[in-house]
């Protein structure tokens, strides 16, 4: 029986997700910003709800993720928490809440962990945050990793660019064995060529989650903006599997127009 089965009436554990891959299920994980949308993608039984930093460029208005603070993170998070009753909820720690030592790291996730009740934290980044995923893993908080295209560095990276390429691959190899070593639970690879992403998830045994990273990792992550087809210019790499921005347009001018004409609310909509 499947770990995302209807009849377990607990949260996904870190532990459910290393049997699935064990298992050689592919599992996946949806970004997620509120509780409406946490309640509908929890009900498809997918086992783990990201709320991203990206919210930074699809709900909060920004243009990348940067400028996103750690009180709205708890804020978000919050409200994906109680949206959800089965999905694991893993929260980003944003640019600028962790990276200037281990103490900060510890102060930020713990916010996230106790206001807003997630079961566990992600941060970008190689070699250099070891010492943070460690003080939060001594701390009891999973840690997520994520490698490659790593969007708090958009700038130093010189844009969204594919990570990896020749002898990058190396860094990105290297960085991805001190992060299993120093205890993350999984690992998010972004943008990066497929043969590498392959190469890491038969290295590592912890599941490799691919974003824009080919078919071989042992798992995949969506934005959901992107998947339900409201990004405008969406990443080469989504696959908009509806056109909720087209539906949305037409529902929202409809009403409009029956308003202008009389028509909405109708006797159905009225009180006596
Ligand atoms: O913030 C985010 O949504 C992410 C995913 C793209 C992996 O980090």
């Amino acid at each position: 029986m499947s770990a995302t089965s209807s009849t377990r009436n607990r949260r996904i554990s870190i532990s459910d997700l290393a049997a699935m891959t064990e298992r050689g299920e592919k599992w996946s994980m949806i970004t997620c910003y509120e509780a409406m949308t946490a309640s509908i993608f929890d009900e498809t039984g997918v086992p783990v709800l990201l709320v991203g930093d990206s919210a930074g460029n699809n709900f909060l208005g920004e243009e990348n993720t940067i400028p996103v603070t750690i009180d709205e993170m708890v804020f978000l998070s919050r409200a994906v928490v109680r949206g959800s009753k089965n999905a694991m909820v893993v929260a980003d720690l944003p640019f600028g809440s962790y990276e200037k030592s281990a103490k900060l790291a510890l102060t930020s996730a713990t916010r996230l962990f106790k206001e807003a009740k997630v079961q566990a934290v992600k941060l970008e980044g190689g070699k250099k945050v070891v010492p943070q995923i460690k003080k939060l893993i001594d701390a009891g908080i999973p840690v997520m990793g994520h490698l490659g295209l790593t969007p708090q560095s958009v700038h130093a990276l010189g844009g969204y660019k594919v990570q990896g390429r020749g002898q990058d691959a190396t860094r990105i190899i290297k960085d991805a064995q001190a992060l299993e070593g120093a205890g993350v639970f999984a690992l998010v690879l972004e943008l990066v060529p497929a043969e590498l992403a392959e190469e890491i998830s038969n290295l590592l045994k912890i599941p490799v989650i691919g974003i824009g990273a080919g078919p071989d990792c042992d798992a995949q992550v969506i934005v959901w903006t992107d998947l339900m087809g409201i990004t405008v210019n969406p990443p080469k790499f989504a696959k908009a599997y509806r056109n909720l921005r087209a539906e949305m347009t037409k529902g929202v001018s409809e009403w409009v127009s029956d308003v202008s004409v009389g028509v909405f609310p109708s006797e159905d909509q009225t009180f006596h």
